[in-house]
């Protein structure tokens, strides 16, 4: 028996050998590493692997339990959160100190209109007349927009006019993306108080700042986007009318269209 069983190894060795060259392999582990390397990379393969391994499954899965047990750290909510109404968010936040811009201001713009608006304008960010008024668009790109507003038969009383960042930028430089970010929250927290059903975004810099999108006017003129659940269409600012009057008719056109969305929106005939 004992013979038999050496005569059967060497005569195994001798067919390797002649497949194999010098080189010995162990049937059992050969037979394991084909058998893994093709198995999809399922759960159920994973255990079978750890068990290979030789790690124990209870392990394995108890690790994934308390990856699931550790909770996302959430920043603590702030006061201003829980406004119920445009007034109680204004006295909460109007002493902000979040950006440099806090520091340069003389007034909080806050943002002035119908609290129930289905319209909210939205411009970049105060002047020197906003500034020391504390409300927006009281300049003469005010003027311009009180008049393209009447175009398309909305009175400034009964929308909502703000503006991506609350603080006059020094010497009316257009304010950095970081002051952006930091105030953008408020613009928020308004939106959801105020519920607007159309958003007009007066530039650049107010499409980029609420759209969070990095394309050109141009391209973005005649569109209509969704900022949450709302929609919203970008036309030139009003200065950069003032600037340039030949873009007054692409504005013209912008209206027209935001006028249109909103008649749907409302289901104005
Ligand atoms: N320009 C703006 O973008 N906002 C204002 O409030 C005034 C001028």
């Amino acid at each position: 028996m004992k013979e038999k069983l050496q005569d059967l190894l060497l005569q195994s060795l001798i067919d390797q050998k002649e497949i194999f060259g010098d080189e010995l392999f162990e049937t059992k582990n050969l037979k394991r590493r084909t058998s893994v390397e093709f198995e999809p990379q399922t759960e159920r393969s994973e255990e079978v692997k750890a068990q290979k391994e030789i790690i124990p499954t209870k392990t394995l899965s108890s690790k994934k339990e308390i990856i699931k047990e550790i909770p996302l750290i959430e920043e603590p909510k702030e006061n201003w959160q829980f406004s119920n109404s445009l007034d109680e968010l204004n006295q909460l936040i109007c002493e902000c100190q979040k950006c440099p811009l806090g520091k340069t201001r003389n007034k909080f713009v806050f943002g002035s209109g119908n609290p129930n608006a289905d319209v909210l304008v939205v411009g970049e960010g105060p002047g020197a007349d906003e500034d020391a008024q504390g409300l927006p668009f009281v300049g003469r790109a005010g003027k311009l927009l009180t008049d393209i507003l009447k175009a398309i038969n909305f009175s400034r009383e009964e929308v909502y006019i703000a503006n991506i960042v609350k603080c006059r930028p020094p010497g009316n430089r257009t304010p950095l993306p970081a002051e952006m970010q930091s105030c953008l929250p408020y613009l928020k927290k308004q939106i959801e108080l105020i519920k607007p059903k159309a958003i007009l975004c007066l530039g650049l810099t107010s499409a980029h700042g609420l759209l969070k999108k990095k394309e050109s006017l141009t391209n973005m003129r005649g569109k209509v986007f969704d900022f949450d659940k709302t929609k919203v269409m970008v036309t030139y600012h009003p200065a950069a009318l003032l600037r340039n009057p030949n873009w007054k008719r692409g504005c013209w056109e912008d209206v027209q269209l935001f006028r249109k969305l909103y008649d749907e929106l409302a289901n104005i005939k």
